[in-house]
């Protein structure tokens, strides 16, 4: 087989800045050793996150100019609404400005105290949105998923006997959704299988839950299932796509991933009572129902994203620049969970500074060694993320891993951006014993990664 190259060539092009090391240590005083501080023209190569930071295509940049920027029934609108639903199936598509705003309304609706929603695992927006209702946030991913070092297929999938156990134990009323987040990326991004999904659907069924799918990255996860699900080596993506959604009920969807847009989002429902609520609550805060959050030319974008995405070509090169980052890694000796997710790598912290404990913050150890090294910019997933105080016992409490997440933006980087990154990963690898754990300055009380600051531990 010859190598599987970018599926693309590059028509425009945007300089990145070099720093020295100096210069970088200073940065991140500055930024209070806080990746989301720094400013992106300090950062060399940018794997903060592969939302909204892809590069669009030269037919994406045409829809641009194609918008329709009226205020009601815009063409952009109905472009982007026979999009979606010919590829969820759902009935009732609500553009919104990104995924979180999707969340915020969905859970204003159907939230509040007394309220669980499980899920494979929440990501942090989703959490926030759920938690900030009043309901209680729940995650049941399977126990593959949490062993890191485990090599599987499916390490996504919710955990069908403790979801069942759980609508049991709290009773079906309590209950107004279950969740399946694909590819699951607060878990490695790793994906769901459709027998999965399609049991988590019976499960819903039986007890008359609406399944609703956190669908980020759903082209990701159908691809996945494609690779390594029997019965769909050769069924066109687009069909793995649709028997997703078709078990689904509504989804929330960030755009600014596997829609390919640097803005974008909406929410899709099959209840029309619910939708109608939704929409009402979308005038408030986003927009009128036909545009939302966004742009016409926002709208025109994300069609023709979601055209896009479904290309066969796109999806074995992007599975398999991510792989090849992992296996480069692994070959090394560097400790990452495996097998490697759709979009991100993920360095495994606990196993990387062994003697660096949870509540000295190993991952933001690595984030900011990473970037001092190489000027990379990543992000922690672990216990500054996902870690807490608890109320009653005034005790640290760790997430459940600690991981620092390469991610990689869609058609941005090529083959020697991504081998530069390995040479700078085994590099600091190879000094990891010196590296010090950091203490928190300062935090909000929600989502306190994005704006926590931090010192280094004598
Ligand atoms: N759900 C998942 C699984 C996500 O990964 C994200 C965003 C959201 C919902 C929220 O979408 O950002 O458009 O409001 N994830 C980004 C990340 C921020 O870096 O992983 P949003």
């Amino acid at each position: 087989m010859k190598t599987i190259i970018e599926p693309f060539k590059i028509k425009s092009v945007e300089p990145i800045k070099f720093t020295t090391r100096e210069q970088r240590e200073r940065i991140l005083l500055e930024a209070g050793y806080n990746p989301f501080l720094i400013r992106a023209e300090d950062v060399l190569i940018d794997l903060l996150t592969d939302s909204g930071t892809s590069a669009m295509s030269a037919k994406q940049w045409a829809g641009m100019m194609e918008g329709d920027e009226s205020y009601a029934g815009a063409r952009s609108f109905f472009r982007f609404e026979t999009a979606v639903k010919e590829l969820t199936g759902l009935r009732y598509i609500i553009p919104t400005h990104q995924g979180r705003a999707a969340e915020k309304i969905l859970f204003t609706l159907v939230g509040g105290k007394g309220k669980f929603i499980p899920n494979n695992t929440h990501f942090d927006t989703t959490r926030a949105n759920v938690e900030f209702s009043g309901a209680v946030a729940v995650d049941l991913l399977n126990a593959q998923g949490k062993d890191p070092s485990l090599i599987a297929d499916f390490k996504g999938n919710i955990d069908l006997a403790a979801l069942d156990a759980f609508i049991k134990d709290k009773g079906r009323d309590a209950i107004p959704l279950i969740m399946l987040t694909v590819t699951n990326n607060a878990g490695g991004g790793q994906p769901v299988s459709m027998e999965n999904i399609r049991a988590t659907k019976a499960i819903a069924v039986k007890n008359k839950i609406p399944l609703f799918l956190d669908a980020c990255r759903f082209a990701e996860n159908a691809f996945f299932i494609k690779q390594r699900e029997a019965g769909y080596r050769d069924v066109p993506v687009r069909d793995i796509v649709k028997e997703m959604f078709s078990y689904a009920d509504g989804c929330t969807m960030s755009a600014k991933k596997d829609a390919l847009v640097n803005m974008g989002g909406f929410l899709a429902l099959n209840d029309e009572d619910l939708a109608t609520r939704a929409r009402n609550i979308l005038i408030v805060t986003e927009g009128f129902p036909t545009y939302g959050g966004l742009a016409g030319r926002d709208l025109e974008a994300i069609a023709q994203g979601l055209e896009e995405i479904l290309d066969e070509h796109y999806l074995t090169y992007r599975l398999r620049s991510v792989a090849y980052l992992g296996e480069k890694l692994v070959a090394a000796g560097v400790p990452i969970l495996e097998p490697p997710g759709g979009h991100a790598i993920y360095l495994d912290a606990k196993r990387l500074v062994p003697h660096i404990p949870p509540h000295e913050f190993p991952g933001q150890a690595v984030v900011c060694e990473l970037y001092r090294t190489g000027g990379i910019r990543s992000v922690e997933i672990g216990s500054v993320m996902f870690g807490r105080t608890d109320a009653a016992t005034g005790k640290f409490v760790p997430a459940q891993m600690e991981l620092v997440r390469l991610a990689i933006p869609r058609r941005v980087y090529t083959q020697s951006h991504i081998d530069y990154v390995i040479e700078c990963v085994i590099e600091s690898f190879q000094t990891r014993s010196q590296l010090k754990g950091l203490s928190i300055v300062s935090e909000a009380p929600m989502l306190r990664h994005f704006t926590a600051r931090f010192a280094p531990l004598p």
